[in-house]
């Protein structure tokens, strides 16, 4: 069979691990595929990286050129981000392309006008790196679990926060100096905010929850809230409660619409998930067939993600001369099947909670505590005191039964206003991950 040719945009990371699994397992790829994939052109800022990487491809100053070449039959995008790498996409579409991209950024904000133009034009977009790295999430959602109805996600899907989180339980260090130090290491990026403020994860969830539920990616949906402002004594607070903390993307089918959320999640400690340490990413889908599946695997680097990029680039090449209807559909539902729903927002979300209370250690404080959150049917599974403080201030951690999220909050503005109530109150919602 003919070989495949692909145009390289961005030799970054994630290109040359594209580069050089492509280079080291071509035999093994085309034992399966019967056909060579070949790099044709490529094109990146930096000409004498993309001449030692790519020695057969020619180099391309001007990425719009390389997206219309005859030579190419697909695009695979590098460049990340939602500006060039946007147009490069829009164009190579119209100009009859296949993609493949691990630009989870923009299909999260702009994957519904990709997909549809892909539609128009016939041709396939696809983004297994953009999620969990090499883990075959997206394969799994889109494919493997095609016969369920999907019921919830919930991941741990950014590298960087994890790991941050999986040194601050261990060493009991604080969130900066963990920053420094994995900055240090290079596992975070100079600005980390995308990481550890929950874009990076928020990207991720939205577009599993669309795989998952058959809706357009809503981005603007998702609510998202980092580890910046986690303290290490929750972190070991929890873990004396049987918890540990991760940051978690989590996506769910209620009766009230879809939750799609990131935030700091306390989980048991004997769920799977509660033990994905460092750098590595895991994703648990419920669904109502088979139950709990749960991936795991590197959620970066240069070839776990590009592991992922040719398996797309394999699975193009498998398809590229199926009828339109016979391809797996983009967003894993037929277009016209694909379908707008309630999002639910935060204050009416079901959840359990951590809460930690600075308090004036002297009789009577703990029960108008507890009394302010019974007055708001919020019903306490565990309490304790905590250390005693310098000035006569002790700490409370109270462990709440499964409650709507309003409810926690309005009692939480009454306990914040007594006198007796130091500090605004710690909260962290919990999941218990048992189906
Ligand atoms: N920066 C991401 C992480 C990897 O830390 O997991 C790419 O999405």
């Amino acid at each position: 069979m003919q070989a495949i040719n692909i145009g390289l945009l961005g030799l970054g990371t994630v290109g040359g691990g594209v580069a050089e699994v492509l280079r080291d397992n071509q035999a093994e790829i085309a034992r399966r595929l019967g056909r060579q994939i070949n790099i044709t052109a490529v094109c990146d800022l930096n000409a004498e990286r993309a001449a030692q990487l790519c020695p057969q491809a020619e180099w391309v100053a001007n990425p719009m050129d390389l997206v219309q070449r005859a030579d190419v039959d697909i695009v695979v995008e590098l460049f990340g981000g939602t500006g060039i790498a946007k147009e490069a996409v829009l164009n190579a579409i119209n100009s009859g392309k296949h993609v493949v991209t691990a630009n989870k950024k923009l299909l999260a904000e702009y994957g519904n006008e990709i997909f549809a133009l892909a539609e128009q034009k016939n041709v396939m977009v696809q983004f297994e790196a953009a999620v969990a790295g090499g883990i075959p999430v997206i394969k799994a959602l889109r494919e493997g679990l095609a016969a369920n109805r999907i019921q919830s996600i919930a991941g741990i899907i950014n590298g960087t926060s994890n790991f941050i989180l999986s040194e601050m339980r261990e060493k009991g260090s604080a969130f900066k100096d963990v920053l420094a130090e994995a900055q240090r290491l290079g596992y975070a990026e100079a600005d980390p905010t995308f990481d550890i403020e929950g874009h990076d994860a928020g990207h991720k969830i939205t577009i599993m929850s669309a795989l998952a539920f058959g809706t357009p990616v809503n981005f603007g949906a998702c609510y998202l809230e980092g580890i910046s402002r986690l303290d290490s004594r929750d972190i070991k607070y929890a873990e004396e409660l049987g918890y540990r903390v991760k940051l978690l993307g989590i996506t769910r089918k209620t009766d009230k619409g879809i939750e799609l959320r990131v935030h700091p999640t306390l989980i048991p400690e004997c769920r799977l998930l509660a033990n994905v340490n460092g750098v590595m990413n895991a994703v648990r889908v419920q669904a109502d067939m088979v139950g709990e599946t749960l991936y795991y695997g590197a959620g970066a680097g240069a070839l776990p993600t590009a592991s992922a990029v040719v398996a797309d680039l394999i699975d193009i090449s498998r398809l590229i001369t199926a009828d339109t209807e016979n391809r797996v559909p983009h967003l894993a539902f037929q277009p016209s099947q694909v379908q707008a729903q309630n999002f639910v927002g935060m204050d009416d979300i079901t959840s359990s909670y951590y809460l930690r209370v600075q308090v004036t250690d002297k009789a009577g404080v703990l029960g108008t505590i507890a009394n302010l959150l019974a007055k708001e049917g919020v019903s306490i599974e565990a309490l304790i005191q905590k250390a005693v403080l310098d000035n006569n201030q002790a700490e409370i951690v109270i462990l709440t039964h499964s409650t709507v999220e309003r409810n926690v909050k309005t009692a939480l503005r009454a306990i914040e206003a007594l006198d007796s109530v130091g500090a605004p109150v710690t909260l962290i919602r919990m999941e218990s991950l048992n189906g």
